[in-house]
This record gives C-alpha cells, structure tokens and sequence, in this order.
C-alpha cells in the first residue's frame, strides 16, 4: 500500500522515511512510490554559481538547467518519431517532493529486478576472452548506430549512463547525458558536427573495450 506517500496538503510525493535505491554524483534516486514502472531523481549537488550576475537561465532553472536540454531532445526525438527513441529510458515529466524537485523517468531493470547493470560494469568485468569483448564493443557500436541514424544528441555519453534493460529484451539504453550542454550546441543544428562528434565516440570510447 503506498497511498500515505502523498502529501495532500502540499501536494507532493513525500520521501521522507524512504530509502533511495541509489545514490550518485548528483541524484538521489528513489523507486517512485505510485509508479513502479518509475523513478524519482531528486538532485543533492550543491549549487555552483558560475557568474557573479546569474545568466537567465541560471536565474530561472538553477542547478536544473540541464533537465530542460535533456526533456528537450527527448521531445525532439519523439516529434521525428524514430524507432531509436526505444534507445532512451522514457521521459516522464517532473514531479514535487518532499526533497525538492524531482525528475520522472522510466526505471530500467535487470534481471533480477534490480537497477539495470550500467556498460561500465560490464565492461570492467570484462576477462581476457576476445569474443566477449568483441560482442560487447559491438553492442555499443549499435548504440552508437541508432543514435546516429534517430539523430540523438547525448551531450554526456558515458559507460556509465548506458545500460543494459530488460525493458528492451537487454539491449543497451541511454539513461542520462541526452541533449547538448555547450553553450554553442553545434550538434544540434549541423549535421557534419554531429557526424563527427558519433565518429569520435566510435573511435575513443571503442578503445576502451581492449580490443588493441
Ligand atoms: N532510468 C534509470 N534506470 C536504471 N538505472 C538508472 C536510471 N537512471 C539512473 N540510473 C542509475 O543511477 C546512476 C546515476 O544516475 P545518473 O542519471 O547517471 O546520475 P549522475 O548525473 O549522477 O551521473 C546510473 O549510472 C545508473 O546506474
Ligand atoms: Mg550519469
């Protein structure tokens, strides 16, 4: 039963009491108390101020800025309506809590249940046998594929927010670093830099599946 979770007076997800599933360089990640196919992610940085007179979006979003560069590539990519958005954990929205706001997105599992393994542990576990470092550094290289053929801007794409999900019958899938977060986001509008910036991965993050 998990109807006390909402905080009627305040309209909010109450999270006090609960225990985040995990906790990152930025998150607070919390199974969403009415949703299970959801998560919470509540930020716990401290905000940085990088200019002496905030620039507006500073002023306006604060630490969440990047939450709007992320819903916005999302909501581009649904508009083309490309079959590589399944390459992505849904975007869900942003909800009140309790810790303040919090993003919406859709929980991505593993077997047993659990947060999906990121590439990156997989691919620290990763032994000496070349076939499976080959069929690994192949999977990403389909990752990298789809996103180049969907047109998706991963700003931050890193082993870390890619996973592995039993939603997608195990494929790998995006969970965080979508959209562009330079000031002149080249990418976004020109094809060449956007090639270019997919053709860099394959080659500098290819190296790191030990492939020689
Ligand atoms: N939608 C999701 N489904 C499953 N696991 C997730 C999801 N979002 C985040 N995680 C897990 O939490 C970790 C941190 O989340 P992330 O969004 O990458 O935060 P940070 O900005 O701190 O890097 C990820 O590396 C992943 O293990
Ligand atoms: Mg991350």
């Amino acid at each position: 039963m998990t109807f006390f979770v909402l905080d009627r007076q305040n309209n909010m997800i109450d999270l006090n009491g609960l225990r985040p599933l995990i906790r990152s360089r930025n998150y607070e990640i919390y199974q969403h108390p009415m949703v299970e196919c959801a998560l919470l992610k509540v930020r716990v940085d401290v905000p940085v101020r990088k200019h002496k007179i905030p620039r507006y979006a500073e002023r306006r979003y604060g630490n969440l800025r990047q939450w709007n560069r992320e819903a916005n590539e999302y909501l581009a990519a649904l508009r083309r309506g490309c079959p590589e958005i399944e390459r992505l954990a849904n975007f869900m929205g942003y909800s009140a809590t309790s810790k303040g706001p919090a993003l919406v997105v859709e929980k991505m599992t593993g077997p047993n249940g659990d947060l999906a393994p990121t590439l990156e542990s997989e691919r620290v576990a990763l032994g000496d046998d070349l076939s499976e470092r080959k069929k690994l550094h192949g999977e990403f290289m389909e990752l990298l594929g789809d996103l180049e053929r969907g047109r998706i801007v991963v700003g931050d794409l890193s082993f870390d927010n890619i996973v592995r999900a039993q939603e997608r019958d195990g494929k790998l899938v995006v969970i965080d670093g979508l959209g562009e977060r330079t000031l002149f986001p080249l990418t976004l509008v020109s094809e060449a830099a956007f090639r270019k910036s997919i053709e860099r991965r394959r080659t500098r993050m290819g190296r790191e599946f030990g492939l020689g």
